[in-house]
């Protein structure tokens, strides 16, 4: 009756080996999988060239609004250019030395463009809200600039 015992709880023993191997796997292959998606990128641009992209993105964000900004045209491009604002943004938001205030400004300069590009992406764009947007972006640019620069 004891040896039955025992070799049964050594086959029980014996099959948790795999699964928890399999597991394992399971977990090792998610974690490849989101450090794959996660590119670390190294920032190539000084702070002042990616600050003459933002005024170049703001102003040319500027005059799509200004043209009837529901037209799907207009659209399009609010679209890209409040991306490539985003991402200039992004690109700020990081680097050595950078205190907490400065990171901040950029990543909330960073949302409010991603912001912006999902009202001209969406159905129901919204001049007004857009217009707000930009307003409030406009604001971050010259409240970073006042404390930080
Ligand atoms: C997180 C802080 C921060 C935010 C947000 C920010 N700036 Fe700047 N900006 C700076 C700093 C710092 C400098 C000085 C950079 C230098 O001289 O190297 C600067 C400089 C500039 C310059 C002068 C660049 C040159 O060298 O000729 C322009 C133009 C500019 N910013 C535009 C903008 C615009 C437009 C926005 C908003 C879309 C913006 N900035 C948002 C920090 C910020």
């Amino acid at each position: 009756m004891t040896r039955k015992w025992i070799s049964f709880t050594t086959l029980c023993l014996l099959m948790i080996i795999p699964i928890v191997a399999l597991a394992g796997e399971g977990r090792a292959k998610k974690k490849r999988a989101k450090k794959a998606k996660m590119v670390k990128i190294r920032t190539v641009a000084s702070i002042s060239s990616l600050m003459v992209g933002q005024r170049i993105m703001m102003g040319e964000l500027s005059k799509a609004m200004k043209s009837d900004p529901t037209n799907p045209k207009s659209l399009e491009k609010i679209a890209h250019l409040s991306e490539v604002l985003a991402e200039l943004s992004n690109v700020n938001s990081v680097g050595k030395g950078k205190e907490a205030a400065y990171r901040g400004f950029s990543r909330s300069l960073r949302d409010d463009s991603l912001k912006l590009r999902d009202h001209a992406t969406s159905e129901s764009a919204n001049a007004d809200e857009m217009l707000a947007l930009v307003s409030k972006i406009k604001g971050n640019c010259q409240t970073c600039h006042n404390q930080l620069r």
